[in-house]
């Protein structure tokens, strides 16, 4: 593996609260971002996992920071990022939340009822920012098939990020991944064929980019 050996890998989805109860979800499982910690942690690396609301088994050996919502995870990328070689991008951050919290529970009426929404800020672009020479990121994009290479590729441009994993809507909440990665010097890299079980495919993605 190259010199680098601090990697930090979101994951899961993130809650946007809308009053005291209720909150913007979505189906995220955090699964992918768990088996991307095992195997940075089974390649050598030294992993700290920022890990959303869900019930996976936490993998062992690994420094975990729970969040759930975008603004706790920003907080987390404020005080872990500046000491990682790599980001893996995985969490599933909100695009959109509620700009304004209800400390009670809203009430049920007649009427409908319309939420207004504001842009939740764009984490992992703010992140490729900041980053000092050396540091690499790795995106995500999850996107209909008939898009996925296209808006992949805008996304890797737009959020000025080294690598963008981009994958079917189908992976969310799946057991498996059908993905591949474009990379910022114009390469789009297609994992092997027995790579598609999330274990697997984590395993070939850690080794790639140990590699690169
Ligand atoms: O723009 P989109 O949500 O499709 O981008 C997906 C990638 O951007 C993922 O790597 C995700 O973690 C990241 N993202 C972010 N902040 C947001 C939304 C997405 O860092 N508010």
């Amino acid at each position: 593996m190259a010199a680098e050996r601090r990697i930090l890998i979101t994951a899961g989805p993130t809650y946007e609260p809308i009053d005291a109860v209720r909150f913007i979800g979505n189906r995220s499982s955090g699964r992918l971002g768990c088996a991307l910690a095992a195997a940075a942690r089974d390649a050598g690396w030294d992993v700290t996992l920022l890990l959303g609301p869900v019930a996976q088994d936490l993998p062992e050996g690994i420094a975990v920071h729970r969040f759930e919502t975008s603004d706790e995870l920003a907080d987390l990328l404020d005080r872990h990022f500046p000491n990682c070689d790599m980001l893996i991008m995985a969490a599933a951050v909100a695009d959109y939340r509620p700009p304004v919290v209800s400390e009670r529970k809203t009430p049920r009426t007649a009427g409908s009822l319309t939420l207004k929404l504001e842009p939740v800020p764009d984490l992992v672009a703010q992140c490729a920012e900041q980053r000092r020479p050396g540091q690499r990121i790795v995106g995500f994009a999850l996107e209909e098939p008939t898009q996925l290479a296209s808006r992949a590729k805008e996304k890797l441009r737009r959020k000025g990020v080294d690598y963008i994993v981009a994958n079917p809507l189908a992976t969310m909440g799946a057991g498996s991944i059908q993905a591949v990665v474009f990379t910022a010097d114009g390469r789009e890299i297609t994992p092997p064929n027995d790579a598609t079980d999330k274990s697997a495919f984590s395993r070939w993605l850690i080794e790639f980019l140990s590699g690169e």
